[in-house]
């Protein structure tokens, strides 16, 4: 038996599988989110590690013999997160998120230096990462910034309640800023940006490679009979591409979670940073992958389907009827769909969201379309970034909590003029990511090949022709709207 844990942005989701990969439990428990300020995005570690436990209680209960028999856990998780740890092991200060925009300004510092941190970062520096944020702790916290022993992103603290041991592995380090991508280590150089050296990192693993095992007393509170294996497990997206058995160039995803992203693996290191375009490595050895992320993708239909007081099915089945009129949509108002800034292809921490074009006659509904077509047009245009230098990917599978609406898939695949596909299984997709990276570090070499297969389609979606000229005539107004409003965004943060 293997466990996987995906340690989300809401929730922890973890599964139980067995040598088949049948889901034999899951388990899930929420997280909150503290925005103690506009653009600030942090959480408490605490609430992982008892959410965490919670799950293990909760997969042990409902499956108690084959939970004791539990070989290997691999953990996924929300990257970039900055989790400071002192030289006791305790967690210094909340932590700085992912979809956090306080250090915008620290990612000019980073950069500014007599080498060209983009060609080994392989990224640009965006406040999303990691790296900025402890600029932003040395120039805000100095107290804090002196007391720091080890920096680990989440899932990696996560391995370090649970086996003592300080890990990472590639494809989330990619996401600090601090790793030379195509070396796969390490750099000082990046590091001495955030004036840190590589004694403040983890050790670097592959995902699939073993970083310990679980405390004895974890084992003993659990009942487990074996010495558990942790493996290095992966940063949420790749951990996500590994369940769905995207490890190649023709294969790719789209995410509509919190973040929306675009996501295709390559053979090599190729970059884009001009359009803001994340390079990165897989978690599996000699593996690298493009990634565009929006920052704001489902929690925009969260976010209007709330002060609309909508159910989010109500929403989806409104707006399904009006999509269904072309008139509807040619007079529909537009949303930019940037609650928390954007990364790809903008790089703007300042852009928020806004309506445009609303009419006496704009009601609820309309409202509703803009936003679910705005978060459509954000992942185009990631999607064209990536085209930009990569063109090789055919298949695209749909995930995330926002792939569960046919209408919007469909729209999407009318959108992009491709094919889309969902499959079963995508809600674990990265829980079970990681519980495959546990798998592949235990079998024998005869075994591994059929380990991180492509998971089977349920259904695929055409783009429908009649739609695709009007979709992209308003795109193209949409992406005029973007360059005025940007011309403006840095006055409205005062
Ligand atoms: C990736 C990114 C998000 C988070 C949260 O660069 O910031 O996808 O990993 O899911």
């Amino acid at each position: 038996m293997f466990i996987g844990i995906d340690l989300g942005t809401s929730s922890i989701k973890m599964i139980l599988i067995d040598q088949n990969q049948s889901i034999l439990a899951s388990a899930n428990s929420s997280l909150t989110v503290q925005s103690p300020k506009d653009g600030f995005s942090e959480q408490n570690p605490q609430e992982w590690i008892d959410s965490t436990m919670k799950c293990l209680e909760a997969l042990k209960s409902k499956k108690p013999k084959e939970f004791s028999q539990t070989i290997s856990i691999g953990i996924s998780g929300h990257m970039h997160g900055a989790t400071l740890i002192d030289k006791d092991g305790k967690v210094i200060r909340p932590c700085i998120l992912w979809n956090d925009s306080r250090s915008y300004k620290e990612c000019e510092e980073f950069e500014k230096q007599n080498f060209d941190v983009r060609s080994i970062s392989g990224n640009i520096t965006m406040p999303g990462f990691t790296a900025p944020k402890i600029n932003w702790i040395k120039n805000n916290e100095i107290d804090n910034f002196k007391k720091i022993f080890k920096v680990l992103l989440p899932k990696d603290y996560l391995r370090f309640v649970l086996t003592g041991e300080f890990f990472s592995e590639m494809s989330d380090a990619s996401g600090t800023l601090w790793l030379d991508i195509q070396k796969r280590k390490w750099s000082n150089q990046l590091l001495s940006c955030s004036f840190l050296e590589e004694k403040h990192m983890p050790d670097l693993v592959e995902g699939n490679e073993q970083t310990g095992f679980l405390k004895n007393e974890l084992k003993e509170k659990f009942n487990f009979n074996n010495n558990v294996k942790v493996v290095g497990g992966a940063g949420d997206n790749a951990a996500a591409a590994t369940g769905m058995g995207i490890t190649n160039k023709n294969q790719s995803f789209i995410s509509l979670g919190t973040s929306g992203v675009f996501f295709t693996p390559t053979e090599n290191f190729l970059s884009n940073t001009g359009d803001a375009v994340h390079s990165f490595c897989h978690c599996l050895p000699n593996k690298w992958h493009l990634m565009s992320v929006m920052l704001s993708a489902s929690n925009c239909l969260d976010w209007i389907c709330t002060i609309t007081n909508t159910a989010i099915t109500d929403t989806l089945n409104n707006v399904e009827h009006f999509y269904n009129d072309q008139n509807s949509v040619k007079n529909s108002s537009y949303f930019l769909p940037y609650l928390s800034g954007e990364r790809t292809p903008h790089n703007d921490p300042h852009i928020r969201g806004s309506l445009h074009s609303i009419k006496t006659t704009t009601n609820a509904t309309d409202l509703q379309y803009a936003v679910i077509e705005g978060v459509s047009f954000g992942i185009l245009d990631g999607v064209n970034s990536i085209l930009k230098v990569n063109n090789n990917f055919d298949k695209i599978f749909m995930v995330g909590g926002g792939s569960k609406s046919s209408f919007w898939i469909e729209l999407l695949a009318s959108l992009l003029n491709r094919q889309l596909s969902v499959c079963d299984q995508s809600e674990f997709g990265a829980a079970l990511g990681v519980a495959r990276l546990a798998m592949y570090q235990d079998a024998t070499n005869d075994n591994k090949e059929n380990i991180i297969s492509e998971i089977k389609i349920s259904k695929t979606y055409e783009p429908n022709e009649d739609n695709i000229d009007l979709l992209l005539k308003r795109y193209s107004i949409w992406k005029d709207l973007y360059n005025s409003n940007n011309k403006i965004a840095q006055n409205l943060i005062f």
